[in-house]
């Protein structure tokens, strides 16, 4: 089955970003091809992704628009270490989209309707979401099979956390996404196990979030290397190969794996 996972957390700097790309790059060493669709007028996959910036019409944007002919802009990425990972990238045309959006008459299913009319063949989508609830976010809820929320073990982001539950909620039902797109869960972000404070929320975070059956993975650790990892376009995974913190995506792939069975056989995804 085909997954389409929306990385979405209205808080700045969650870490939607390092998520995303790393795991596509997990999912990718597990042989499954893996599309990334920046929906971030930030584009910020452009750099994590170590690419150029694009030009308006090799991004998302110009997917959205009504006289999209079916032809992806999709970059491949890392292409020295795998041919499994390509990107669709995002940047500032976003925002005129975003616009565009709230006056389209199928603003919210425009991303869902550009994936019925003209499929993409990877086994794993993943939309890299910006920092809001507008209408970027919600185009990729309607698109999405699976949700994911990164979230830091500070009360702010948890409370954020809360608000997002409440705009799923509510979307799912004014959108009538039946079946609504699953939420797959919480995953700590910039644990640091020396405070107090982190310890603490993460221990209490699977009670809190138990009630409404969703589960919390094990915590992404803080780590520099992550910041000096994207700043040279690169998954962790490539930067430093011997690096304990790249196995902490482990928890969320290996699920993942299971949801997705069988990698689809080499077919050419472009
Ligand atoms: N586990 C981590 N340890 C240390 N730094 C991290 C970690 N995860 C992310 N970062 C760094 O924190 C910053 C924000 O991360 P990222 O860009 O992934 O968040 P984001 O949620 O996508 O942000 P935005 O809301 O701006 O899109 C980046 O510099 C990133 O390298
Ligand atoms: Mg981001």
């Amino acid at each position: 089955m085909q997954i389409r996972l929306a990385v979405i957390s209205n808080a700045g700097g969650s870490g939607k970003t390092t998520l995303s790309v790393h795991l596509a790059y997990e999912l990718a060493k597990h042989q499954y091809n893996v599309a990334l669709l920046d929906l971030d007028p930030q584009g910020s996959l452009t750099l994590f992704c170590g690419l150029n910036p694009p030009e308006p019409e090799q991004t998302l944007a110009a997917v959205l628009k009504d006289k999209f002919d079916g032809a992806w802009p999709l970059t491949p990425c890392w292409s020295q270490y795998t041919n499994k990972v390509a990107v669709c990238q995002g940047g500032m045309i976003l925002t005129q989209t975003a616009d565009e959006l709230v006056l389209h008459k199928r603003g919210a299913y425009l991303l869902a309707d550009c994936l019925t009319d003209y499929s993409l063949m990877h086994d794993v989508i993943i939309f890299d979401c910006p920092a809001t609830l507008g209408p970027l976010p919600l185009m990729a809820l309607a698109a999405s099979t699976h949700m994911i929320i990164p979230v830091q073990l500070e009360p702010k982001s948890i409370q954020g956390a809360a608000h997002l539950l409440e705009w799923y909620y509510y979307h799912c039902k004014h959108l009538r996404l039946n079946p609504a797109p699953e939420i797959l869960g919480f995953v700590p972000n910039q644990y640091d196990a020396r405070r107090s404070t982190h310890r603490q929320m993460l221990a209490a975070l699977p009670e809190q979030l138990k009630e409404m059956k969703i589960r919390a993975f094990l915590p992404i650790r803080d780590s520099a290397e992550f910041v000096n990892a994207s700043g040279q376009g690169l998954p962790l995974h490539i930067y430093r190969p011997g690096h304990p913190a790249k196995d902490d995506f482990k928890d969320i792939s290996s699920y993942l794996v299971t949801l997705i069975g069988k990698p689809k056989t080499n077919k050419k995804t472009k």
